[in-house]
């Protein structure tokens, strides 16, 4: 998928935080006072920390704050005489089982993605191999900046890992993303990268995502808007808490990502093809996906010319992705999405049982900041049991995030039951 293979191994040493060095990188942000925190839980799990501050860093928090709670001296400056090792930023390259960046701004996010080492934290991290774990944090407009999304989609095509940041109100008092996630979130992304720490490491994960398209002729398709967004942020955080995971999208402008097997889709079909050739039976799907419910019987070979004043258009019936897993689940744990305009609860509701569903995550998309396309969600997660939870407006990774904790009590005890039967077809979504 990337270079990441090669570039990062992956962490040595014993299982999770106790015993790994982990080289904490500060940066100049307002956030840099929320790391004092995430260096202490770091030493009370048994992690030896050693702190690296830019200049801008010491601006926003005293280095001696992180010196106390990490027990080791703070490292600032490349040129001076060396504290604690020979040749410091080899050593500490060398010693890192795990680098974190914590806040990142976008100054350093630049400066790595461009091979820059003009000061020790930058050249640590062109000097090591081990994985490197950048929790970007900054204002929305700069988080937004086309020139800092290339270069962090440049660094995550290079095998670099990105805690997304979260969404809500920014120290400059603007609404947005860029706000850098709480210091528990930060640790359990630092466990979740040592191997086997995550808790739905040695789960498999299967994810829809996106639109399907329908082509009508070599130029016309029946679509949706999706972006694949929320199916992209589900199979982030599954792969971050240690599951393997399986993404099946439909057409997305959204990268791959590091740890997660990708497979691109065009058509309902095709979806619905690759989600049975993957479904093991076992483990969870979440199927976030905006499959297309109708397709013209045959894709015209030629354009159709603008002429009559009327057309009609012959739809079918696609095959039913979710009806169809539905139908094989052995032990899995299936998750559906119902987007809807109208009667969200009982459509949702009616939903859960054709499908065969363990949950069903309904969303208003009338409702502002929970459509197609935003970066934010409104859901209500809906049970079998007629338990309904209302989710706030959060951010689509926050949502994904408390959906796998609210399954993961299911996949652990492992659904019961298999009937084996073949495509599903005739009830739309
Ligand atoms: C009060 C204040 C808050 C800042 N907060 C951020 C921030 O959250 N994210 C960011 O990217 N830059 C922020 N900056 C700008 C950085 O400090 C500036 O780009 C600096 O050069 C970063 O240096 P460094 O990357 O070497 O730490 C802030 C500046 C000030 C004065």
């Amino acid at each position: 998928m990337s270079a990441a293979g090669d570039l990062f191994p992956g962490p040595r040493g014993p299982a999770g935080p106790a015993g790994r060095t982990v080289i904490v990188g500060v940066t100049g942000g307002i956030a840099a006072y929320k790391v004092c925190e995430v260096v202490s839980r770091l030493v009370k799990l048994g992690a030896r920390v050693y702190v690296v501050m830019t200049r801008a860093a010491t601006k926003f928090v005293a280095p001696l704050t992180f010196q106390t709670l990490s027990g080791n001296p703070v490292f600032i400056e490349m040129l001076e005489p060396p504290q604690l090792f020979n040749v410091e930023h080899v050593a500490l390259a060398e010693k890192a089982d795990l680098c974190v960046i914590a806040p990142a701004t976008a100054n350093i996010v630049a400066k790595i993605a461009n091979g820059i080492c003009d000061d020790l934290l930058t050249t640590v991290i062109c000097a090591t191999r081990a994985p490197v774990l950048i929790c970007p944090a900054m204002n929305h407009n700069m988080y937004t900046n086309p020139i800092y999304q290339a270069n962090e989609k440049r660094l995550r095509q290079l095998g670099y890992r990105f805690l997304e940041p979260g969404y809500g109100r920014l120290a400059s008092g603007v609404v947005g993303r860029g706000r850098l996630p709480e210091p528990p979130e930060i640790v359990s992304a630092i466990a979740s990268v040592f191997a086997g720490q995550g808790d739905y490491a040695g789960i498999e994960v299967l994810v829809t995502a996106g639109p399907t398209r329908e082509f009508i002729d070599p130029v016309r398709c029946l679509s949706n808007p999706s972006s694949g967004k929320m199916g992209f942020a589900v199979a982030e955080a599954a792969a971050a808490r240690g599951a393997t995971v399986h993404l099946i999208t439909g057409p997305s402008h959204l990268p791959d990502q590091a740890g997660v097997a990708v497979t691109r889709v065009v058509t309902a079909a095709e979806m619905h093809d690759a989600a049975i050739a993957a479904f093991s039976g076992d483990g969870v799907v979440i199927a976030t996906a905006a499959v297309s419910d109708y397709r013209p019987p045959v894709a015209l070979q030629h354009k159709i010319k603008k002429g009559a004043a009327h057309l009609t258009l012959e739809l079918e019936l696609t095959p039913d992705v979710l009806g169809s897993l539905g139908a094989r689940k052995e032990r899995a744990v299936l998750v559906g999405f119902a987007a809807e305009t109208e009667d969200l609860i009982a459509n949702a509701r009616h939903k859960l049982v054709r499908k065969n569903l363990d949950l069903i995550v309904a969303n208003d998309i009338t409702e502002p900041g929970a459509g197609f396309e935003t970066d934010t969600n409104i859901a209500h997660l809906v049970w079998p049991d007629g338990r309904i939870e209302q989710r706030p407006l959060e951010t689509k990774r926050e949502l994904a995030e408390h959906i796998l904790t609210a399954v993961l009590p299911l996949v652990q005890r492992g659904a019961e039951g298999r009937d084996e039967s073949p495509v599903t077809r005739g009830d739309p979504d």
